[in-house]
């Protein structure tokens, strides 16, 4: 046995152990496998660590050189695919560590002054989570401008809106895709706002009470990018609250994806044949010759399921966790980490596919002519001649059924059809039953209105080039 006591993990935290550990428990335990991805945020976490441990006299400049000098090293050596990641040595940080060691000596022994892996560990997720975060929100926000130039051209494009999957009133293709804009600018707002509490740094926490070591931990804060340092030690070292509000904020974007991607699946298919998909974005048949699946909306429709699923993971493991670090909360990494590959590839594909959707306006006007989509058009219009909304709606309704039995459109009954139903009703009443009236009738902030729907796309592009 060699008395480097990271060399060997029946040795490595102290003489205690008189036995090694089972192969079948060392294998258990280990998080290396995964944990692996942190290891940038160990190495600035050590880095700033050891820092202030110079300033504040706890370790010699001369260790500190010999720490810098080793994590420059090591930082090389896992860059390029040469550094040896051990299973004995359970985790990232002590494989880090007993590297360090084994390259600086003395100095590297002397890193963990005043320091624990348990907020080692709290600090290194925060500080990945953190980068993860910005690089998710320029990617909402290529998905949010893949929706509004898409929406660009398409502010008189008329689709049937939908209510219980019925024809309900003529909207634009724009306006539609907008709604997707809303979703997705509240869910980078949420990433935002979070990010203010996953950015505080545990680091000084020590084990679990704090410790005995003079530690500047605003120093460490400022050095590190943290906007703040957590304020007690027992939470800082055992919540994980930050990766569940991440996790839900996750949930919930991939959920207003699955919505997206349900929406372009109907779109596509030959029943509605509103849109089409370029290629690259479908999948053939190993049997039918002539299907072109939408394959990536549908994937992302199911990934969301997974993504749903981790959150309740994460929940499950911070349940009835008693302070303050326990080992569950390794089990906090795959689901995260998971997470968030999920999310960014959907967000990417999503945007791309968006902006590769050719759209079809001629079935899409012809599916709203067919549901009577104009009806609450012809409400409107008597209640401005003078009807109770009530009488209007019960005027409109025995128009619809006529019409419904003749087999044609509300516009296609003859004056003196509609006017059977009320007499206020005048040749007028013809621009009112158009799907371009309907839509131009609807300019109210957040209507369907071009006139509305050309405002918000503005709104949008002024707000996503400042984002
Ligand atoms: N690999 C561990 C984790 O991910 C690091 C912290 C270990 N701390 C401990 N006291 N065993 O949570």
């Amino acid at each position: 046995m060699s008395n480097d006591p990271l060399a060997n993990k029946a040795q490595a935290w102290s003489a205690l152990f008189s036995e090694p550990m089972s192969e079948l428990v060392k294998r258990y335990t280990a998080s290396v496998d995964f944990d692996r991805r942190l290891w940038r945020a160990d190495i600035a976490g050590s880095l700033a660590h050891a820092e202030m441990l110079a300033a504040q006299g706890v370790i010699g400049a001369q260790d500190l050189a010999g720490i810098r000098r080793g994590m420059a090293q090591i930082t090389e050596e896992i860059e390029s695919g040469r550094f040896e990641w051990k299973l004995e040595l359970e985790d990232v940080h002590l494989n880090i560590e007993a590297r360090l060691t084994a390259l600086v000596g003395d100095a590297g022994k002397r890193l963990h002054t005043g320091r624990s892996r348990n907020d080692q560990v709290a600090t290194d997720v925060r500080l990945w989570l953190r980068g993860e975060i910005d690089d998710l929100a320029l990617h909402l926000a290529e998905m949010q401008r893949a929706l509004v130039e898409q929406a660009a051209g398409h502010a008189e494009t008329v689709m049937p809106g939908f209510t219980h999957m019925q024809v309900a009133q003529p909207v634009s293709f724009a306006h539609h895709l907008l709604a997707y804009v809303e979703m997705f600018a509240r869910d980078a707002e949420r990433l935002a706002d979070l990010r203010r509490r996953v950015n505080r740094l545990p680091l000084g926490a020590a084990a679990l009470a704090g410790t005995s070591y003079p530690l500047d931990r605003e120093r460490v804060a400022a050095a590190l990018g943290f906007e703040g340092v957590c304020q007690n030690s027992l939470d800082a070292v055992s919540d994980r609250d930050f990766a569940l509000e991440f996790s839900a904020f996750a949930a919930i974007c991939m959920v207003h994806v699955s919505r997206l991607a349900e929406e372009i699946v109907l779109w596509m298919s030959q029943n509605f044949g509103f849109i089409n998909l370029a290629d690259r974005y479908c999948t053939g048949s190993s049997i039918m010759p002539q299907k072109r699946n939408p394959d990536v909306a549908e994937l992302a429709r199911g990934k969301s399921g997974r993504v749903v699923g981790h959150l309740m993971a994460l929940i499950t493991l911070m349940k009835g966790q008693p302070l303050t670090y326990n080992k569950d909360n390794q089990e906090d990494k795959e689901p995260l980490f998971d997470t968030v590959d999920t999310l960014r590839d959907t967000l990417r594909i999503m945007a791309e596919m968006v902006g590769g959707i050719v759209v079809h306006a001629d079935a899409m006007e012809r599916a709203a002519l067919r549901g009577y989509a104009t009806a609450t058009d012809l409400a409107d219009y008597l209640v401005k001649k003078g009807l109770p909304f009530r009488d209007a709606h019960e005027a409109v309704a025995h128009a619809v059924k006529v019409a419904l039995q003749q087999g044609v459109d509300l516009a296609e009954l003859p004056l003196a059809t509609l006017q059977g139903f009320h007499p206020a009703i005048g040749d007028d009443v013809f621009a009112v039953l158009t799907l371009r009236g309907s839509l131009n009738a609807r300019n109210v902030l957040g209507g369907t209105a071009p006139a509305q729907v050309r405002a918000q796309i503005e709104r949008h592009r002024a707000r996503l080039a400042a984002a």
